[in-house]
């Protein structure tokens, strides 16, 4: 049955009150990423990175699910082959929305990371710069986010999927960032289909098979809907 590997970004939580990183007002015309998303500002400023995911951990407990999150979790329940879901977003949106096999690949601001021991909690509502890990004791807390320079999370187990795809579907995301702008080419080189669902035409569009532009919120649900109705 044919096997679907599906790639988010920040576009899918755009209408769910998330800023995404490169648009106009993005969280990156706001802030510099060598500021508060590498390992060298967190070890430089603690105070400034920890308050930068505090916010950003805040914004997203209080966000909801649109309706692009809640049909890739239609999709998931009622594809009769795998769906897996591998996302870049740290937010919760999938699995709020009600989906179940998301993989993280950049990390989530529901994990606290230990620096000095590597144990991995629930984080709290708010990180100290000084956070104690509640295992060693260290004052070396962190998000589990992963920083650039940083390996992602998940690798060996998304490029697996991504070689046993039969449809690749990339959501919400300008394709500017590897390795997850290179999964199209991974699919296609394991002979899956391609799609890209976005505002507007990514860095890698011209990689795909197929381009359906618009706001993930009505763009996904007819994707879902069309995929649903051939299975029948
Ligand atoms: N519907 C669909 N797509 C949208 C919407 C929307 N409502 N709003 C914006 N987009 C598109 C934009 O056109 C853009 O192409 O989503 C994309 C968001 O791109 P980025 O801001 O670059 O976000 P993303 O691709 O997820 O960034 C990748 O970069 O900074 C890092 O770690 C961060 O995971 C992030 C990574």
């Amino acid at each position: 049955m044919t096997k679907i590997v599906i790639l988010t970004g920040a576009g899918i939580s755009a209408e769910s009150g998330l800023g995404t990183f490169r648009d106009t007002d993005g969280l990156w015309s706001q802030y510099r990423i060598e500021d508060v998303a590498t390992p060298e500002a967190f070890a430089r400023n603690p105070a400034l990175v920890q308050a930068f995911y505090n916010l950003r951990r805040d914004t997203a407990a209080r966000a909801q699910p649109n309706a692009a999150h809640q049909a890739l979790a239609r999709l998931q329940r009622d594809w009769r082959g795998d769906v897996v879901i591998v996302t870049q977003n740290v937010d919760s949106l999938h699995e709020v929305g009600g989906a179940t096999d998301v993989l993280h690949m950049h990390g989530t601001l529901a994990g606290a990371l230990c620096g000095a021991c590597n144990h991995r909690w629930t984080a709290p509502p708010s990180m100290a710069p000084d956070e104690p890990c509640p295992a060693c004791a260290a004052p070396a807390a962190r998000p589990d986010v992963v920083w650039f320079g940083e390996m992602p999370y998940h690798m060996d187990e998304i490029l697996t999927h991504l070689a046993s795809a039969d449809l690749f579907a990339s959501i919400g995301t300008s394709g500017e960032v590897y390795p997850a702008a290179a999964f199209v080419q991974d699919a296609h080189a394991s002979g899956a289909r391609t799609i890209e669902l976005n505002l507007e035409p990514s860095a890698v569009t011209s990689a795909f098979d197929d381009i359906r532009i618009g706001p993930a919120s009505e763009a996904v649900p007819l994707w879902v809907d069309e995929l649903l109705q051939k299975q029948n």
